[in-house]
C-alpha cells in the first residue's frame, strides 16, 4: 500500500531534467544494467523487442562530438563559434547516453506502428528506471538521429530508426515543471459529442 501511494507521488510529480542541468556522477555498471532490464521491461506485441540500445559514455562521446562538427562544418563552414561548442559537447553533457534504436520492420502478424510505439514505451521506461535509481535524464532526438552521415558514426543501420537518446545523470538543481494539456482539451467520452 505505501509502495502504491509513492508510485503515484512519483507519476503525478514526473517529469525530465534539462540536458543542460544535468552533470556527474552517472550510473555505476550495475545501476546502469538495472536502468536498462528496466526499460526493456515494456509492452511488446509478439514478443519481437523491436528495439535495442547502444550505449555511449567516456572518450567515445569527445569523439563523436568532435564528429558531428566535421559533418556541421560540411554543411555550413561559418558555423559560429557557441554552434561549434554545441556539436562538441552534444554527447558529453550528460555522464552517459543511451540510444534507444527502433529496429521495427514489417511483419506477418504484428503492425510495424505497434513496434514503433514499443520503442517509445521504452524510452519512456528508460527515463523513469534513470529515476528509481537516483539519477535524471532526459529523452531528446537532435539532428543526429535524423542524418544518415551521423547515424552511421552513431552505430545505428541504415534500415533502423533512432526513438531517442536518453541523457541520464545527476542534477541538484530543481526542475521546474512544464505546463501540462488540461484534461478537458484531451479526453472526450465515447457516445458524447465533443464541445
Ligand atoms: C521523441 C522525442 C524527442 C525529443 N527530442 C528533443 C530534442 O531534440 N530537443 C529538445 O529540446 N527536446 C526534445 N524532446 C523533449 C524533451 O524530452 C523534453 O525535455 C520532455 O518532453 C520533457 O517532458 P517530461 O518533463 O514530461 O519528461 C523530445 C521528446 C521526445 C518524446
Amino acid at each position: 500500500m505505501q509502495n502504491e501511494l509513492k508510485l503515484i507521488d512519483y507519476l503525478q510529480d514526473r517529469h525530465s531534467t534539462p540536458v543542460a542541468q544535468i552533470k556527474g556522477p552517472g550510473p555505476s555498471d550495475e545501476e546502469l544494467d538495472a536502468i536498462l532490464t528496466c526499460a526493456a521491461r515494456v509492452p511488446d506485441h509478439g514478443k519481437l523487442a523491436p528495439w535495442r540500445f547502444i550505449v555511449y559514455r567516456g572518450e567515445v562521446c569527445e569523439q563523436l562530438g568532435e564528429a558531428f562538427l566535421n559533418i556541421a562544418l560540411a554543411d555550413n563552414p561559418d558555423l559560429p563559434d557557441a554552434a561549434r561548442e554545441a556539436e562538441r559537447v552534444r554527447f558529453t553533457r550528460a555522464p552517459l547516453v543511451v540510444g534507444v534504436v527502433s529496429t521495427a520492420a514489417p511483419h506477418v502478424k504484428i503492425p510495424e506502428w505497434e513496434q514503433v510505439l514499443s520503442a517509445g514505451a521504452v524510452c519512456l521506461n528508460m527515463l523513469m528506471a534513470a529515476n528509481a535509481q537516483g539519477y535524471v535524464a532526459n529523452w531528446r532526438s537532435e539532428w543526429i538521429a535524423y542524418d544518415a552521415r551521423a547515424l552511421e558514426l552513431l552505430g545505428v543501420r541504415p534500415e533502423e530508426k533512432v526513438a531517442g537518446f536518453i541523457h541520464i545523470g545527476s542534477s541538484d538543481f530543481p526542475t521546474p515543471d512544464r505546463p501540462r494539456p488540461p484534461l478537458a482539451e484531451i479526453v472526450s467520452y465515447a457516445g458524447h459529442r465533443p464541445a
